[in-house]
């Protein structure tokens, strides 16, 4: 049995405060069951943000009770949402010198560091401090990308570059990535691998800005060139905010957590059940502004052929002055080129399930709280901003044979449905 203690930054605090305790029970490598107990000064607190949205709520932790998480999960959502799942998993193995997947989970909670993702820390008891760990600067990221290519081909990260991930593993997701700062903000550099298809960072931050004249929420982004002439995309964190003196943190949970689902289940999954989370755990006026830019994601990932837009690939901020969950801005987003012409997304769109057509997202408007004419005007905004999508990325850098790898991805709108959306219009 592992006992922890989870803090939180609280909104608008540069310092994280304890927010009650943890006990894992671990058999092997797994987790079997785990429980927490908020601390009760904790509780009292006027500003104080529930530790996980479906599991851990504020309002029945008065009696000093521990909670089990929901819906037979064992470990609790957001717990699991500030361990990494992949890339950060490797990055610790290669400090500890452990094989992939080979370390227990509490050893992955333990070391995902001070710049993990979201507003959680979990540390050995209430009195502990934080762990220190000064993020590398942008200048640094040809060295980056250097100790990154080590840690991804399973290589140890020679002395001297140890220190740039001294700060901690931080994010999730599959891809090589670190946390920079720039100026006084942070940011995640995303880099290349040497198995891309295409100049995958390239791609991804001209169809980020694709999205952005498409009128969806997307982060600032930015396309550093290295000495080599590699190229790294830069997405500045959302989970973050300047303050008067220091860094403060947001409450981050993905959609997976929202939905209080197990990971195996998101394939199983749909749009339609983000939206029924939003309805419960939204912060009320924004619910609909949060379903239509849903809705315009799920648009756009149909138009650029992105079947990767699993439960982890969305994720919700806590918004203190509303009491609830919102949408966050837009990540990880790239266009998979592909020779069928029937396409799947990841999530179910609609009545054809994942079937990624524009009528399938149309017909499945109303849980969107969208009428037809509302629906059809959004898929057309995103199509006419997808359209030119070849200037726009040649515009942006992106080489016109990367531009002909990729082609592929992007849907004539007309052959996916297209003129059953116009005759909504
Ligand atoms: N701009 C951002 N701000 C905060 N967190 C982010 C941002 N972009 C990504 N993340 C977090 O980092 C994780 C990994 O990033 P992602 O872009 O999905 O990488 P990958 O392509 O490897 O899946 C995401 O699941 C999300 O939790
Ligand atoms: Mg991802």
């Amino acid at each position: 049995m592992v006992e922890r203690t989870v803090f939180i930054h609280l909104p608008g605090e540069p310092a994280a405060v304890p927010a009650g305790r943890l006990t894992l029970v671990e058999q092997g490598l797994q987790v079997q069951a785990s429980r927490f107990a908020y601390g009760r000064r904790y509780v009292a607190r006027a500003n104080a943000v529930p530790v996980d949205p479906v599991s851990l709520d504020l309002a029945s932790a008065t009696n000093d009770g521990e909670c089990v998480p929901i819906a037979g999960l064992a470990l609790f959502g957001a717990l699991r949402d500030a361990t990494p799942d992949a890339w950060g998993r490797r990055v610790i193995e290669n400090r500890l010198r452990a094989p992939p997947n080979g370390l227990p989970e509490s050893v992955y909670l333990d070391h995902a560091g001070p710049h993990r993702a979201g507003a959680l820390d979990v540390r050995e008891s209430p009195s502990s401090p934080p762990v220190g760990g000064m993020l590398p600067d942008i200048v640094d990221l040809q060295h980056l990308l250097e100790a990154a290519s080590r840690i991804d081909a399973g290589e140890p990260v020679p002395a001297h570059l140890q220190d740039l991930f001294s700060g901690g593993p931080s994010m999730g997701g599959a891809r090589p990535k670190a946390v920079v700062r720039v100026e006084n903000g942070e940011w995640i550099a995303k880099f290349p691998t040497s198995n891309d298809p295409f100049d995958v960072p390239t791609v991804e931050h001209a169809t980020l800005e694709l999205a952005r004249k498409a009128g969806l929420d997307v982060p600032r982004t930015r396309l550093e060139s290295l000495a080599d002439g590699r190229r790294v995309m830069l997405i500045e964190r959302f989970d973050r905010v300047s303050l008067a003196h220091g860094i403060g943190r947001r409450h981050m949970v993905s959609a997976l957590t929202l939905l209080a689902l197990h990971e195996r289940q998101s394939a199983d999954s749909s749009y339609a059940q983000i939206v029924d989370a939003l309805a419960r755990y939204g912060v009320s006026g924004w619910i609909a502004g949060d379903r239509r830019e849903l809705f315009a994601r799920m648009v756009f990932n149909i138009l650029v052929s992105n079947d990767d837009d699993h439960l982890r690939n969305h994720a919700f901020l806590y918004d203190a002055p509303g009491r609830g969950w919102r949408l966050s801005p837009l990540y990880d987003v790239v266009p998979k080129p592909q020779v069928a012409s029937e396409r799947m997304l990841h999530l179910a769109v609609g009545p054809q399930g994942r079937l990624a057509r524009l009528d399938n997202a149309l017909a499945g408007a109303g849980r969107f709280g969208l009428l037809p004419p509302a629906a059809a005007r959004i898929i057309d905004r995103v199509v006419c901003a997808v359209r030119p999508w070849r200037d726009a990325f040649e515009a942006l850098g992106v080489p016109a044979r990367d531009c002909d790898r990729i082609a592929s991805a992007f849907r004539r709108p007309a052959d996916i449905g297209m003129r059953e959306v116009a005759r909504k219009l």
